[in-house]
């Protein structure tokens, strides 16, 4: 049955095809019913057309086209049935108008994992209903030493119930490393390439394969053991994308210890602080990390985070360093006799085997800090079996994971992703992952737009260079990198705040011209250029890439040229993580990185939730540019609105989940009552996510951002309090109030208002002073992009800040302010709206 077309109206997507827009249909085009309007779009020379009012009303007839419309009759997540038809397609799809479908290609559904809508909802509705049987199948295909008792799973989701409590494969006996790795090894999988590391610098790399990665991970499972690491003790890994980032999560892992990885960018409080609350035995790090042509000391702030915390009565017995020889030589190297001892020296003297610590699916496997509505951040527990369950597959069904697949996901192992989809979940598959040094941030290039620059010639001592000609900084600004020439002469140049005009000191080798437009700096991800992803994903014959929406809209401004005079052919499937991606950077992606043919897995989860939540399944269903769609197995979600009632069908509210799923977080460390208060007392009998959401006719759902105090920047989760309290440890800051505003490009900036002392005046020296802090107390990733002075915050008589005034103030939408009459002093808003751009 070919299905009927409501509202009397049909789009058609023709992609790929010729000129003539009438001469497809002589295809099978064929409705069961006139339809009076109709849309159709059509390729042409790579332009995209849209024509209205074509009249289309035929004979029923039946094709392979319409298969996946014809099978979309159904929902889950109780959106009901499909309100009408929106597309069909016919040869190559294309994303065009929003709120269309998107089709996978026949090709690519018929050798998917999932590969109906049909197939999917049968599972589905499996996992909901039985989900002990489905999970303990999936379950079975591990190793386990012994089998978990009776109950798959106990929960009490219910803070009316009791204490919150959540537990998978209770009594089964396993160890996560030795999933990933023994028994690959023992599948035959010994000789495939396990890690492909690309160094930032192009033509650093290397390889290892699963047996190699096993005999590494060994090697430093039994000299942590020595050292006196044992089961359930703490270690915190502070290193860059090394190979050596994964082999020591694994190590802890194979040894029972709990990691705790904290991404390499945070600053020595930052680290302080996390050292302080989970007491680690060891701390492992590396000397120093290049960021372009920037050793940055990972050392020093470790030596100065270790002090610290010493001061707290924290101590941490052993600092574990691995040389790395291209960013700092050993001689440079700070040292404590005694304390420090260098990877190098040490590891590769111990055997390549270790016995396996088996430990309970309920036992630690690792603790991740993640921020949240107060300056403490969050201890995120997750335990081992439930968690292994979970990303592996997740990861085998969100990206169609093949054995043949080359996969690279471009995130830190400092952060949630690059726990479940860089280590974890592809090497439970036995899968070959990239890993890139290079950091995926925007926060490292910088444009210069509005900045003064000194540009100094690496290598030479800062003497040798006096500025010689004043140039003005409007001509550099936002835009395309005229040359390659260019691009290679500002590499090798070290590009520094100046305080006074700019000037640039290597005129000789480069003197800008008007037409010059921006510069962009050393780092990945467009290192040496804009290109740089996609000369790694041909290299590495990538088939699978996942990154974050950030990235994509960085990429996207520096021109397709970079990404089409790549072949990209390899790539069959793309993936988004981290915020909401916008239709246009959907489109973009799709179209341009994809070359239309490449479904995109915009998959939405948390740091809590260890796993995809929403996501599409590739080659099941259609997509929508900027939906994340549907929930994977087992997943429940609810749409409740502010009292927690739950919401059917098509409506907007706060996302929540009902019921547990494997890879869920069991608890905040030491603070179980934080756990219960933030995530589960907002809604009672559900887990609260912190985001918005909106599920639409289609039942597809739409995450519109966070809804608490969090703000969201380049995919980074940075709570507002955080900001606020390192602001206001500055001596001359009296108070901060810190809002998310739009960016183009890292999706959300950081604002701040802050008021200071009386009788310190407002300054450019001051202004610096205060995102100096924020950097140092958090991390380059946190400062502040405005600081907006504010001689009173709004404030209702009861003393609480209104962040909505301040959200709007920050984003100039000053007709939308609402009603401010309840403020104690209404004036605060027009003088803040007055000092907007001093
Ligand atoms: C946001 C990262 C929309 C969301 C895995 C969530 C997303 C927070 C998506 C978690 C997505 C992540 N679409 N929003 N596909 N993925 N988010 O803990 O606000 O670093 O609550 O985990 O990122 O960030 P976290």
């Amino acid at each position: 049955m070919i299905p009927s077309v409501a509202n009397n109206s049909v789009s058609v997507y023709l992609g790929g095809l010729s000129c003539d827009p009438l001469h497809p249909f002589a295809l099978d085009l064929n409705l069961n019913k006139p339809c009076s309007s109709a849309s159709l779009f059509w390729n042409c020379k790579g332009r995209r057309k849209r024509e209205n009012s074509i009249i289309m009303a035929s004979s029923c007839r039946t094709n392979n086209f319409l298969r996946h419309v014809e099978s979309m009759k159904l929902h889950p997540s109780g959106a009901g049935h499909i309100s009408h038809l929106n597309a069909v397609i016919l040869g190559e799809s294309l994303a065009t108008e929003e709120d269309d479908f998107v089709l996978p290609s026949e090709g690519f559904a018929s050798q998917a994992n999932v590969q109906s809508p049909e197939q999917y909802l049968k599972m589905y509705k499996r996992s909901i209903e039985d989900p002990a049987g489905f999970w303990s199948e999936i379950a079975s295909e591990f190793y386990w030493k012994q089998k978990w008792g009776d109950k798959v799973c106990d929960e009490n989701f219910d803070v009316r119930k009791g204490n919150i409590k959540i537990e998978w494969f209770k009594g089964g006996i396993t160890n996560i490393c030795y999933n990933c790795l023994d028994r690959n090894v023992e599948r035959g999988l010994g000789d495939k390439v396990a890690i492909y590391w690309e160094g930032n610098e192009p033509g650093l790399d290397g390889t290892l394969t699963y047996t190699q990665l096993l005999h590494q991970v060994c090697q430093l499972a039994n000299c942590l053991k020595d050292i006196g690491v044992k089961k359930g003790d703490a270690v915190i890994i502070y290193l860059p994308m090394l190979m050596e980032l994964p082999i020591a999560m694994l190590a802890c892992a194979r040894i029972g210890a709990v990691h705790s990885v904290v991404f390499a960018g945070f600053s020595a409080e930052s680290l302080a602080q996390r050292i302080t609350d989970c007491k680690p035995k060891v701390v492992i790090t590396c000397n120093a990390v290049k960021r372009g042509p920037k050793a940055i000391h990972l050392k020093d702030i470790v030596d100065a985070a270790i002090d610290d915390s010493a001061q707290n009565g924290v101590s941490v017995d052993v600092c574990l360093v691995y040389e790395n020889p291209w960013a700092m030589k050993r001689v440079d190297t700070k040292w404590k006799e005694g304390h420090d001892i260098w990877w190098q020296d040490v590891v590769p003297n111990y055997p390549n085997t270790c016995p396996v610590e088996w430990v309970d699916a309920e036992d630690p496997l690792f603790l991740l800090y993640t921020s949240g509505s107060t300056g403490k951040p969050k201890g995120v527990l997750h335990t081992t079996g439930g968690y292994m369950v979970y990303t592996a597959t997740t990861f085998k069904y969100a990206f169609d994971y093949k054995p043949s697949d080359i996969y690279w996901c471009t995130a830190d192992c400092g952060w949630i992703t690059g726990h479940s989809y860089v280590t974890y979940g592809p090497m439970l598959n036995g899968a070959s992952v990239v890993v890139y040094e290079g950091l995926m941030v925007e926060g490292w290039r910088m444009i210069l737009h509005g900045w003064h620059y000194h540009l100094l010639e690496e290598d030479k001592p800062r003497s040798h260079h006096k500025p010689r000609k004043s140039m003005k900084h409007a001509n550099l600004r936002e835009g395309l990198i005229p040359n390659r020439d260019f691009e290679r002469k500002l590499n090798k140049l070290i590009l520094l705040p100046s305080k006074s005009k700019c000037n640039f000191v290597q005129e000789a080798l480069y003197r800008p011209r008007k037409s010059m437009k921006q510069a962009t700096l050393t780092k990945a991800p467009n290192y040496p250029d804009a290109g740089r992803c996609w000369d790694i994903v041909d290299k590495f014959k990538v088939t699978i890439f996942y990154t974050a929406p950030t990235l994509v809209r960085s990429l996207m401004r520096d021109g397709d040229s970079f990404v089409t005079r790549y072949s990209r052919k390899s790539l069959r499937v793309l993936g988004s993580v981290g915020e909401p991606i916008n239709p246009s950077a959907w489109r973009w992606f799709y179209n341009v990185v994809g070359d239309s043919r490449c479904p995109i897995s915009d998959t939405w989860w948390q740091t809590e939730t260890g796993g995809f939540m929403i996501t599409p399944l590739p080659g099941a269903w259609p997509q929508k540019p900027g939906s994340a769609t549907f929930p994977f197995f087992g997943v429940q979600p609810v749409i409740v609105d502010e009292k927690g009632v739950e919401i059917e069908g098509e409506c907007s509210g706060y996302l929540c989940v009902k019921k547990s799923w494997p890879g869920a977080f069991r608890t905040l460390y030491g603070d179980h009552e934080r756990y219960e208060t933030t995530y589960f007392k907002p809604f009672e009998g559900f887990y609260f996510s912190g985001d918005g959401c909106s599920r639409d006719k289609d039942g597809y759902h739409w995450l519109t951002g966070r809804v608490d105090d969090v703000i969201n920047v380049s995919g980074h989760r940075i709570g507002t309090a955080e900001v606020e309290s390192a602001l206001v440890s500055h001596p001359q800051c009296a108070e901060a109030a810190v809002v998310g505003v739009e960016h183009e490009v890292k999706g959300q900036g950081i604002y701040a208002f802050v008021t200071i002392v009386d009788g310190v005046p407002y300054s450019e020296q001051l202004r610096k002073d205060l995102v100096l802090t924020v950097r140092k107390q958090i991390g380059a990733f946190a400062a502040p992009d405005k600081i907006h002075w504010a001689p009173g915050l709004p404030k209702t008589r009861s003393g609480k800040i209104m962040r909505r005034i301040l959200r709007k103030i920050a984003s100039r939408q000053l007709d939308e302010l609402g009603d401010i009459s309840t403020l104690a002093d209404p004036n605060v808003v027009n003088q803040l709206i007055e000092l907007a751009d001093s």
